[in-house]
C-alpha cells in the first residue's frame, strides 16, 4: 500500500425526512442562496421543503438560483456567482444532483474574483478552472441536498464544470469545495427517470473501477471495499431496474454511490481515470449523459490495457463475477469478466459501443484532437498513455461487435 493522507470533513446526514435538519445545519443567520437545476427540484417538492426547513428557526435571508444545467455551464455559474456577491451570500446550498453541487463548488471558489464593476471576472475563473482551481485559498461556505445517487460529489471535493463555446469539460478539484453537509434522503431518488438511476448506478460503478482498476499494491482493505461496492451495484442495480419502489434498494444505491468517490477506497492505491477523461471528451462534443461515455469507454479500456492491468483483471474476475473455472486461461477469463460488464451494463440499458449511441469512426479524431488540447495526453497508472493510446481505445469502442 502507498502512503495517504486520508481527509474528508463532510457531514452526511442520511435518511427519510432529514430534509428538515436544515434548520440546525445552517447557520441561523446566514444569508443563504439555494441553487438547483431545470426544475425537477421545484416539481418535485424538495424546493418548498427546504424553503420551509430553512425558514424554521433563526432569521436566514433565503435566495434562489435556478436553472444549473446536467453538466453544469460555465456562463450560467458566473451569474450565480454574481448574485453571491450582489447579495452578500454566506452560504450555498446545492439542492440537486453532481451537476448542481458541482456547478455550486465552483461558484464557491471563484465568486470572490471579481472585476472593478463587481461582476465576477470571466478571464479569472477561466484560468482558475484551467488550473484546476489548485490554487484558490478562500470560498463560500456550501451544503449539498442530494437528489441523485451518482457522482459522489456530496462526499469530496472535486467537480466538473462544461464550457461549450471552448469545446471543454474540465475537472477541478480543491479541499475547500468539501461541503460542510449533505443531507442523503433515498426517498427524493423516487421522482428519477429510470434512464437516471442507470447512469446513476453506472457511474458509481466506473468510479469504482477508475480507482481499482490498476496494478495490486497489496492494499486489502480498498480492494475489499471496491469489490463489495461493484457486487452492490449490480445485485441493486438489477433490483432497481425491475422494482423501482424498493426503498432498501435505494437507501444502498444511494450510501454505495457516496462511498465509490468520498476518498476511501482511493488512498494509498494506483488510479486510472483514463475512461472518464475520455468520456468528457464525448459529452463535450457530442452531448452524451456523462455515464453513458463511461459504459462505452470502460470495456475498452479493459480491452486494451489488459497487459498493465492483468492481474486486476482476474482478480475483478475471480472476486466480483465469481469466475473460477480453471479450464479457462488467464485470456479468456479476462475476456468473460469484460463480457459480464458489458452486458450487466446493457441490461441497465446503457450502451457499450459508439454505434449504440450512432456515432461511427469520425468521431475519434476530434476526441483526439480535443485531449491534446486538454493536456489529457499522459493518462493511466503509469502517467505513460498518450494519444495514441486513446486512440486504440476508441478504435475498439465504435463497435462492440468488432471489439
Ligand atoms: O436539472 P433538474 O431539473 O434538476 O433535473 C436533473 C437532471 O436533468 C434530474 N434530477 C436530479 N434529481 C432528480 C431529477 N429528476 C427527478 N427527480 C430527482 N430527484 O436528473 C438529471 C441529471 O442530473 P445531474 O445532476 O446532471 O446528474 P448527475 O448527478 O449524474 O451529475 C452529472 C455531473 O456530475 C459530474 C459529471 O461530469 C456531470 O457533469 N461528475 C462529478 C463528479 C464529482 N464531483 O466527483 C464525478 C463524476 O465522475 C462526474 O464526472
Ligand atoms: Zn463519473
Amino acid at each position: 500500500m502507498n502512503n495517504f493522507q486520508y481527509y474528508n470533513p463532510v457531514r452526511i446526514v442520511f435518511g427519510e425526512d432529514q430534509i428538515k435538519q436544515l434548520s440546525d445545519l445552517v447557520p441561523t443567520d446566514a444569508r443563504v442562496l439555494i441553487t438547483y437545476g431545470g426544475g425537477s427540484a421545484q416539481r418535485t417538492g424538495t424546493l418548498d421543503e427546504v424553503k420551509d426547513a430553512l425558514s424554521a428557526n433563526g432569521n436566514r435571508e433565503v435566495f434562489e438560483f435556478g436553472g444549473i444545467e446536467p453538466n453544469p455551464e460555465f456562463v450560467t455559474l458566473l451569474k450565480a456567482a454574481d448574485m453571491v456577491n450582489e447579495h452578500n451570500i454566506d452560504f450555498l446550498l446545492a439542492v440537486g444532483g453532481g451537476s448542481v453541487i458541482d456547478g455550486s463548488k465552483f461558484v464557491a471558489l471563484v465568486a470572490s474574483m471579481t472585476e472593478e464593476d463587481g461582476t465576477v471576472s470571466r478571464e479569472q475563473a477561466w484560468d482558475a478552472l484551467t488550473s484546476y482551481c489548485k490554487n484558490i485559498d478562500s470560498a463560500v461556505d456550501l451544503g449539498a441536498v442530494l437528489t441523485i445517487p451518482a457522482t459522489g460529489s456530496e462526499m469530496n471535493s472535486g467537480g466538473v464544470v462544461n464550457y461549450s463555446e471552448r469545446q471543454a469539460k474540465l475537472p477541478f478539484g480543491n479541499p475547500l469545495a468539501f461541503p460542510k453537509f449533505s443531507i442523503l434522503d433515498p426517498t427524493k431518488t423516487l421522482t428519477l427517470p429510470e434512464r437516471q438511476v442507470m447512469n446513476g448506478v453506472a457511474d458509481a460503478f466506473v468510479h469504482v473501477m477508475e480507482q481499482y482498476l490498476t496494478y495490486p499494491v497489496n492494499a486489502k482493505v480498498q480492494d475489499a471495499f471496491a469489490e463489495s461496492l461493484l457486487k452492490i451495484l449490480i445485485e441493486e442495480g438489477l433490483v432497481v431496474k425491475n422494482n423501482p419502489k424498493n426503498m432498501e434498494t435505494r437507501k444502498n444505491i444511494m450510501w454505495t454511490a457516496t462511498m465509490a468517490l468520498n476518498g476511501l477506497i482511493g488512498s494509498g492505491v494506483p488510479q486510472d481515470w483514463t475512461t472518464h477523461m475520455i468520456g468528457h471528451e464525448l459529452t463535450s462534443l457530442h452531448a452524451i449523459d456523462h455515464a453513458r461515455t463511461l459504459t462505452i469507454v470502460l470495456p475498452s479500456v479493459m480491452r486494451e490495457l489488459k497487459d498493465n492491468k492483468k492481474d486486476k483483471l482476474l482478480q475483478y474476475a475471480r472476486n466480483v463475477w465469481n469466475i473460477t473455472d480453471t479450464d479457462l486461461d488467464d485470456d479468456a477469463i479476462i475476456e468473460t469478466a469484460i463480457a459480464y460488464t458489458e452486458n450487466f451494463f446493457r441490461e441497465l440499458g446503457l450502451p457499450v459501443s459508439l454505434d449504440d449511441v450512432e456515432l461511427d469512426a469520425s468521431a475519434i479524431d476530434p476526441i483526439i484532437k480535443q485531449l491534446d488540447a486538454h493536456k489529457m495526453v499522459k493518462l493511466g497508472e503509469y502517467g505513460t498513455n498518450g494519444l495514441e493510446v486513446s486512440r486504440r481505445i476508441l478504435q475498439r469502442a465504435v463497435s462492440s461487435k468488432a471489439s
